[in-house]
């Protein structure tokens, strides 16, 4: 679907002069951060196959989208205080998570079925990581199969589990992730019924037809629901009996570090390491679940003050510039997730726009860091913060 017809010819930037090269990144009027990406991705949503119904899809929230709008208005409201005369010649924003060193402390997050928005799907996302130096958390719900992922990785990589009513399926899922040497099994566990997606409950939105949910059966159990779609509560195939005792199974079925993600309370965050989690992943999915849900900003420090570096706390929903990423890392994240960023990538310009996306918050991740007078993550704080 990239199409290389109508690329502007490249330009010679002026000596020294930063720029974006029309013919680099492929991406429609070379959009410079995520917010002129959405732009170009939702207009080549609009001429696409599946339209303006999986632009929803993508973008929505749940309920009157307050949620949606507090998580990037969060980050955006924290002020920072940067230090200055220090030396920031030489920028560094590796970090080692769950053994493995990552050139940024930036990742993607799990999201469904990547082929709805470009055929590259998984395969050009996981490229797209691994170029930029990022953990990839790939989605249960996947469009290609973790073992075709992880053939085609040379990074690092995650799994997201959902845990299905069939536990032997959701056991096969976990036991399968371990094999093909994914790093981390990160449990959802803010989905235990539906959100109320409105756009989507209208449409009964599905996954679109000639596409399929790659690690999965065919034929999967599922509970017959007799309400029509916009009644529904339970999720046919998510397990609504789900529990701490479920994550202490799961972390003793494999060898493979649990990260319980959907964590939004200090309480739970103490609950997850009881029961054997060795991760933390702040989030409210994006707000595509529970509307009015505190946003990842507020909920953070707490989490993180609870975890006090006994095990990695991750956190994503709303982070959308390199200032974003920063203060996540100050009020006390080790790694900081996007999901729609590279989502708009992807349907922009599939891999290269996936890339396109990934450069744009780790250049200005890197700007804020030298701006802030904190070359390393480890001079990111709470004292960059306007209190
Ligand atoms: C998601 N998210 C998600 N989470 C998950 O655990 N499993 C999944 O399959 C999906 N699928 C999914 C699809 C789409 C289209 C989106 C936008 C999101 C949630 C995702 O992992 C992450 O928590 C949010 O996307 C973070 O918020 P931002 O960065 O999109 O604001
Ligand atoms: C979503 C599900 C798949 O957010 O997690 O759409």
């Amino acid at each position: 679907m990239t199409d290389t017809t109508t690329r502007p010819p490249s330009q010679t930037p002026p000596a020294g002069m930063p720029h974006v090269d029309p013919s680099g990144p492929g991406v429609a009027d070379a959009p410079l951060n995520v917010h002129e990406l959405r732009a170009a991705a939702l207009r080549r949503m609009r001429e696409g196959a599946f339209g303006q119904e999986m632009w929803d899809y993508l973008e929505g929230g749940s309920g009157d989208e307050r949620s949606l709008r507090w998580n990037e208005e969060a980050w955006g409201e924290i002020r920072l205080a940067p230090r200055c005369l220090v030396g920031v010649d030489a920028i560094d924003t590796s970090v080692e998570l769950f053994g493995s060193r990552v050139a940024s402390p930036i990742g993607l997050s799990p999201a469904a079925s990547h082929r709805i928005w470009h055929d590259d799907g998984e395969l050009g996302v996981v490229d797209a990581a691994n170029e930029a130096g990022m953990v990839y958390c790939q989605s249960t719900l996947g469009t290609a199969s973790m073992e075709d992922v992880a053939a085609r990785a040379t990074g690092p990589l995650w799994f997201q589990l959902y845990v299905r009513r069939d536990r032997d399926l959701t056991a096969s899922l976990a036991l399968r992730a371990a094999a093909a040497g994914y790093q981390a099994l990160v449990v959802t566990v803010d989905t235990p019924v539906l959100g109320a997606r409105d756009t989507d409950r209208r449409r009964s939105v599905r996954l679109p037809a000639g596409l399929s949910f790659a690690n999965l059966p065919a034929q999967t159990a599922r509970v017959e629901d007799p309400l029509p779609a916009h009644r529904r509560v339970y999720v046919e195939r998510l397990d609504p009996t789900l529990t701490w005792k479920d994550i202490t199974w799961l972390a003793e079925l494999t060898d493979l570090p649990v990260v319980v993600k959907g964590v939004l309370r200090a309480d739970d965050a103490s609950r997850a390491l009881d029961h054997g989690a060795r991760g933390v992943w702040v989030s409210n999915h994006g707000a595509r679940n529970l509307d009015t849900v505190v946003p990842t900003a507020q909920a953070l420090p707490a989490v993180a003050a609870e975890v006090a570096g006994r095990v990695p706390v991750v956190v994503d929903s709303g982070v959308r510039r390199g200032t974003d990423v920063l203060k996540a890392l100050c009020l006390g994240a080790d790694a900081v997730f996007v999901g729609r960023p590279y989502l708009y990538g992807l349907a922009a310009a599939g891999r290269e726009g996936v890339l396109a996306a990934l450069h744009m918050l780790d250049t200005e991740l890197r700007m804020a860091m030298g701006l802030c007078g904190a070359p390393r993550l480890a001079d990111l704080g709470p004292d960059l913060l306007w209190h």
